[in-house]
């Protein structure tokens, strides 16, 4: 018998999440039903919403409960199938969890081009829900202007490292925080125009330093000191993208509100959170441009590959005390299979 392995919610973290609160469990390799697909796991996305999917409250999803197993972004091979729109060796991606395989109904499963000049891992960034992130973050929702000055957190990241080239390519000057020497030396190859490291000195004096003409866009993934500290600086009519929260995705207790909010009345300015996929039905409009932008070497990215699913409890570790370089993935299981 052929064996699937599974992390399972073992339990709801405190604070940092741990190994201990996930359960390494074996079970048989599942069958699938009329109208499903079994798939094999290649790449598994780790993203900072996958701690706050392990809380009891539900978010923007269901609340999982303890003993499911994980769930997760996955890109993986189809092994066999009893659905229609899919064959076996097809490329496809799902929330298929935490886990070696699965069986998934068909229609839950998006089918991945065949043929295109990028490696399968771009399905989990540049061409998966971090690409549609920064593209539309960006863009839709704050509309920048040449010659305006932008501000991105986390911009060492894989949403935020995008964000920046984006903002670069629209004529914005762009200036990133991000939480080491090594990254902000990356951050100004990318072409960013100055790079703060918010970990070794004032961000507020940085920021005034670096934002002489104030802050027109902001694109948050952090919220907390830093956003406060952004908010002091926003010109009229300023737009700020909230992304995300990373810094209170741990936190046990609420997080204490920017204490300058009132700011966006005096300035006139807009904060306005976003989901990516609200954005799937435009997909295509946001790949063509940045597989264009890539042809064209206008965008980089780095992809961060932790080899092994037994790895993964202590890989996602990595988004929080910043030691992931680029989009971080667990390689579940070899490429090979997928027909090209
Ligand atoms: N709205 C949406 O649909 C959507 C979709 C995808 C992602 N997001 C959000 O986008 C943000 C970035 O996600 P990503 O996948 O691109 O991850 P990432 O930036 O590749 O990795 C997370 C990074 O966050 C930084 N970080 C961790 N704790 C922090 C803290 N307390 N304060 C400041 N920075 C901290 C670390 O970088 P440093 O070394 O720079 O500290 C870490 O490398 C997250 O907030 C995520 O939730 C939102």
């Amino acid at each position: 018998m052929q064996t699937n392995h599974q992390w399972l919610i073992a339990g709801r973290p405190e604070g940092l999440v741990k190994e201990s609160d996930f359960k390494w469990r074996e079970s048989p390799i599942p069958s699938p039903g009329e109208g499903e697909v079994l798939v094999r796991s290649v790449y598994l996305s780790l993203d900072p919403t996958n701690r706050v999917w392990m809380n009891e409250a539900e978010s923007y999803l269901p609340a999982l409960a303890i003993g499911d197993v994980m769930r997760g972004l996955v890109i993986g091979v189809v092994e066999e199938s009893r659905h229609p729109g899919f064959e076996r060796g097809d490329l496809v991606q799902g929330l298929l969890g935490w886990q070696q395989y699965s069986a998934s109904p068909g229609g839950a499963l998006n089918k991945l081009p065949k043929g295109l000049p990028v490696p399968m891992t771009a399905f989990m960034g540049l061409l998966g829900h971090i690409g549609l992130t920064a593209y539309f973050g960006l863009l839709d929702i704050c509309q920048p202007k040449a010659g305006e000055t932008l501000v991105v957190s986390t911009a060492a990241g894989a949403v935020g490292s995008l964000v920046g080239q984006i903002g670069k390519i629209n004529g914005c000057r762009v200036v990133g925080l991000t939480g080491s020497d090594e990254k902000c030396a990356w951050i100004k190859e990318l072409g960013f125009d100055a790079a703060i490291n918010y970990k070794s000195g004032n961000v507020s004096e940085s920021l005034q330093q670096h934002c002489p003409g104030g802050i027109d866009v902001y694109f948050d993934n952090v919220g907390g000191d830093i956003l406060e500290a952004v908010l002091n600086l926003i010109n009229l009519r300023a737009r700020i993208s909230v992304c995300g929260m990373i810094s209170q995705y741990n936190a046990d207790q609420p997080a204490p509100g920017p204490r300058n909010l009132a700011n966006l009345i005096s300035k006139r300015a807009r904060m306005e959170g976003f989901l990516c996929t609200d954005y799937s039905n435009r997909a295509e409009e946001a790949f063509t441009a940045m597989i264009g932008w890539l042809m064209q070497g206008k965008l980089k990215y780095r992809v961060d590959v932790v080899e092994g699913l037994e790895n993964a409890p202590a890989a996602l570790k990595k988004l929080f005390d910043g030691s992931n370089n680029g989009k971080l993935v667990v390689q579940v299981g070899p490429e090979e299979g997928a027909a090209s």
